[in-house]
C-alpha cells in the first residue's frame, strides 16, 4: 500500500504518543492531534531530528528525554492578568457571591507558571478576601510548578502585564505587588501564603479539591471531545453548587454531557455556574 509522507508522519506520532503512554504513563492520546503535530514538527526541526520517530527511542531509553518532550508538548504560554476583561468581570459579578462563603476555595487546573494562581490572588486581596482564601494551582509540567512556587517573572513582561493589569480594574499599581531584582520580579510571598502548587494530571487524576471555583482556562483546547467531555465531569463533581467553572475564551461546554448543570454567567468569558440541585 501507497502512503505519502503525510500519512506516515500521522503513523509515527500515533506510535510516539503510545511510546510516552507505556514507558512513562503521560498519556496524550487523546489530545487535538494537529497542535501536537505541530509540535513536535517544530521540536524536530529545531533539534535537526530526521522524523517523529527517531523520537521513540530515545523517550524509551534516554534519561531526561521525557521532560524535554513534555515541555513541548504541553504548552506553557500564559500571561499575569491574562484577557483583562474576565478578572474584571470574575472581580465585579463572580467576587459578590463568593464573598457569601465562609472559605473560598479556588481550583486552577493547568496553571503553567502560576500566573493565574498570582493574578487571582491579587484579586481577592484587593477585594479584602484573601485571608479566607485557598487556590490550588496543579499542573502536570513540573518544571512549570517549580517556576510557579517560586513565583518569578521577568522584568520584560512586567510592562505589558501591568497593561493587562490596569485594564482588568486593577485597584493599585501591579509594581505594589513584586520586587525587582536583577532583571526579576518575584511576587510578595505575603500572596504564595495561601495558595498550593501541586502535579495533577487532568487525564489520569480523578478530583483534586472541592472547589467553589474551577479555572481551567487554555487547556481543554487541547483536549479532543472524549477527554474534554471526562475532564468537564470531573471538575463539575469538584464545584459545590452554586460554583463557577471559568473556561478560556475560545473554549466552551458545547459537546459535554455535563452541560445541563451548569447556566451560562457570562457568555464573553465563558464562565458557567453550577446549578443548585
Ligand atoms: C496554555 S497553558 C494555560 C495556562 C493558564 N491556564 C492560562 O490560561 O494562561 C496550558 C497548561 O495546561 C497544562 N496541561 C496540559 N495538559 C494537562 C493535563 N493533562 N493535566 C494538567 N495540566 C495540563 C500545561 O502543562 C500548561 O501549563
Amino acid at each position: 500500500m501507497e502512503y505519502n509522507s503525510n500519512e506516515i508522519e500521522k503513523i509515527e506520532l500515533e506510535l510516539l504518543l503510545e511510546a510516552v503512554w507505556q514507558r512513562h504513563g503521560y498519556d496524550f492520546r487523546k489530545y487535538s492531534r494537529n497542535s501536537l503535530y505541530r509540535r513536535v514538527k517544530h521540536f524536530i526541526t529545531n533539534e535537526k531530528i530526521a522524523s517523529i520517530s527517531d523520537l521513540i527511542p530515545r523517550i524509551i531509553h534516554e534519561e531526561g528525554f521525557l521532560r524535554i518532550l513534555l515541555n513541548e508538548l504541553t504548552i506553557q504560554v500564559s500571561e499575569i492578568f491574562r484577557d483583562p476583561g474576565f478578572y474584571s468581570v470574575f472581580r465585579k459579578n463572580v467576587l459578590p457571591v463568593l464573598k457569601t462563603w465562609p472559605i473560598i476555595r479556588i481550583w486552577s487546573a493547568g496553571c503553567a507558571g502560576g500566573e493565574e494562581a498570582y493574578s487571582l490572588a491579587i484579586v481577592l486581596h484587593e477585594e479584602g478576601v484573601y485571608q479566607r482564601s485557598l487556590i490550588y494551582a496543579t499542573d502536570l509540567n513540573e518544571e512549570a510548578l517549580k517556576q510557579a512556587r517560586e513565583g518569578i517573572f521577568s522584568v520584560s513582561k512586567m510592562r505589558e502585564y501591568s497593561g493587562n493589569y490596569q485594564k482588568s480594574d486593577g485597584k493599585g499599581s501591579l509594581s505594589d505587588y513584586f520586587t525587582v531584582n536583577y532583571g526579576s520580579a518575584i511576587i510578595d510571598s505575603n500572596l504564595r501564603k495561601n495558595i498550593v502548587f501541586s502535579m495533577h494530571n487532568l487525564v489520569s487524576d480523578g478530583i483534586f479539591t472541592e472547589a467553589n471555583v474551577v479555572l481551567c482556562r487554555n487547556v481543554m483546547i487541547y483536549f479532543n471531545s472524549d477527554l474534554k467531555n471526562k475532564v468537564v465531569d470531573t471538575f463539575t463533581e469538584s464545584i459545590s453548587s452554586g460554583g463557577f467553572l471559568c473556561l478560556g475564551t475560545k473554549e466552551n461546554l458545547f459537546e459535554c454531557t455535563s452541560k445541563t448543570r451548569y447556566s451560562e454567567f457570562d457568555r464573553k468569558y465563558k464562565i458557567f455556574r453550577k446549578k443548585f440541585e
